[in-house]
Order: structure tokens, then sequence, then C-alpha cells
């Protein structure tokens, strides 16, 4: 897909006063700190569309992106170990919930995890979450350049293993991306693309 215009729409903490248009949707979620910003500024070949930081808990709101006047891509507050109070981590739980379980617009959700982890409980928990609510969802592998390019494949892997150990009895799409050598932009756009026209 060829990307010719992205726009920031807004930013909300109510899932009731999203972008009401009726198009395509797609969300990333993930950890603090795992990439989420970055990949879609790498996505649009934009440097600052989305707002990075080396500091957990940059993204604090539903963040909605018009891409090529069609579809949006949404970038969403990581959840995990985010700099923020106890209260304030509650309270955004709350929306990105609310967000995925009543947004009819979301096509398919994807989860970002570091490549060089292994599977964390919370990421764990929040797919079998979206599975539970029959959420579609891919996994993005980021940070693949901090890996020599050899350990990438074993780490996904042994990544995916652990998924059909737990409880899946399939592995989802995934994608291998590293948001600061352009990796996995072109499968990454093709796979939204693909969909999108389903
Ligand atoms: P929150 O909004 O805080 O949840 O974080 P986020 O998931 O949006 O992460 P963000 O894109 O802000 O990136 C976090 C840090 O990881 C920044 O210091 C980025 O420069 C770095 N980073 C992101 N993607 C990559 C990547 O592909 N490779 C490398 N080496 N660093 C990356
Ligand atoms: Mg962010």
């Amino acid at each position: 897909m060829k990307i010719t215009s992205a726009e920031f729409v807004m930013s909300n903490s109510n899932v009731a006063k999203c972008p009401n248009e009726p198009l395509p949707e797609y969300a990333f979620i993930g950890r603090s700190n795992v990439g989420k910003s970055s990949l879609i500024n790498m996505l649009m070949d934009q440097k600052n569309l989305a707002k990075t930081s080396g500091r957990p808990g940059k993204t604090q709101l539903i963040n909605h992106f018009k891409i090529n006047k069609n579809w949006f891509l949404v970038d969403l507050p990581g959840y995990g170990y985010a700099r923020v109070s106890k209260k304030d981590k509650k309270t955004f739980q709350k929306y990105i919930t609310e967000y995925f379980l009543k947004r009819k617009q979301l096509v398919s959700a994807f989860v970002l995890v570091d490549i060089r982890h292994e599977p964390q409980p919370v990421d764990l928990e929040f797919m079998e979450w979206l599975g539970s609510h029959g959420i579609p969802f891919a996994i993005i592998f980021t940070k693949a350049d901090k890996l020599k390019p050899g350990a990438i494949q074993n780490h996904v892997d042994a990544y995916l293993k652990k998924l059909l150990e737990g409880v899946w009895e399939e592995t989802p799409p995934y994608f291998i991306t590293s948001s600061s050598k352009h990796m996995g932009r072109k499968e990454l756009l093709g796979y939204i693309e693909e969909i999108n026209h389903q």
C-alpha cells in the first residue's frame, strides 16, 4: 500500500467521542516503551506524527490518525510499567478496555512485543483477553535491529512455541519489524491493505 496522506485527527480518553466515521480501524497496543509510536511513524514515513520517548508512558490517550483518507490507525497508551500514578493507570486501563469492547470499526489489533524478550505474562494475558472477546489480532515483534540477524527467527520461533504451549491452538499472524531500520513496513502495510478489502 502506498501512503498518500497521514493526518492526526484527535486524542481522546472517551471512546464515545472517537471519530464517528465508519472507516476500518487498526489499533497498536503493547507494553509501555515497546515502540508503538515509533512503528506508526515508520509505517507512515514521518518523523513526528506520533510522539515517541525513551521514557515509558509517553502516549496517554487514544490517538486517531486518518490514513489515505480511508482508514484509521490508532496509537494507544502502553500497558505495563508506565511511570504514572496507580490512579491514572487504572483510568487508562479502563478506557483501553472500553475502546476494544465498544469500537465497532476495529478490524484488528496489533499487539507489539519486544523481540528480545521472552513472552511476558502481561502480554499473554492481554492476548488471551482479546481472544476471549473475539477481537482479532496479529503480533508485531519490535526492535529487531537489537538482535543479530541470525538470532531473529529463533527468538520468534521460541515465542510462538510458548503461545502454542498455552491457550492457543494456532499462532496469530506475525510481523518482524524495526522502526530504526524500516524493517517490516511493506509486509505490515500489505497485510492491512489485504484485510481492508475483505
Ligand atoms: P509509550 O507511548 O510510552 O507506551 O511507548 P511506545 O510503545 O509508543 O514507544 P516509543 O515509540 O515511544 O519508543 C520507546 C523507545 O524505544 C524510544 O526510545 C525509541 O527510540 C525506541 N525504539 C522504538 N522502536 C525502535 C526500534 O525499532 N529499534 C530501536 N533500536 N529502538 C526503538
Ligand atoms: Mg507511544
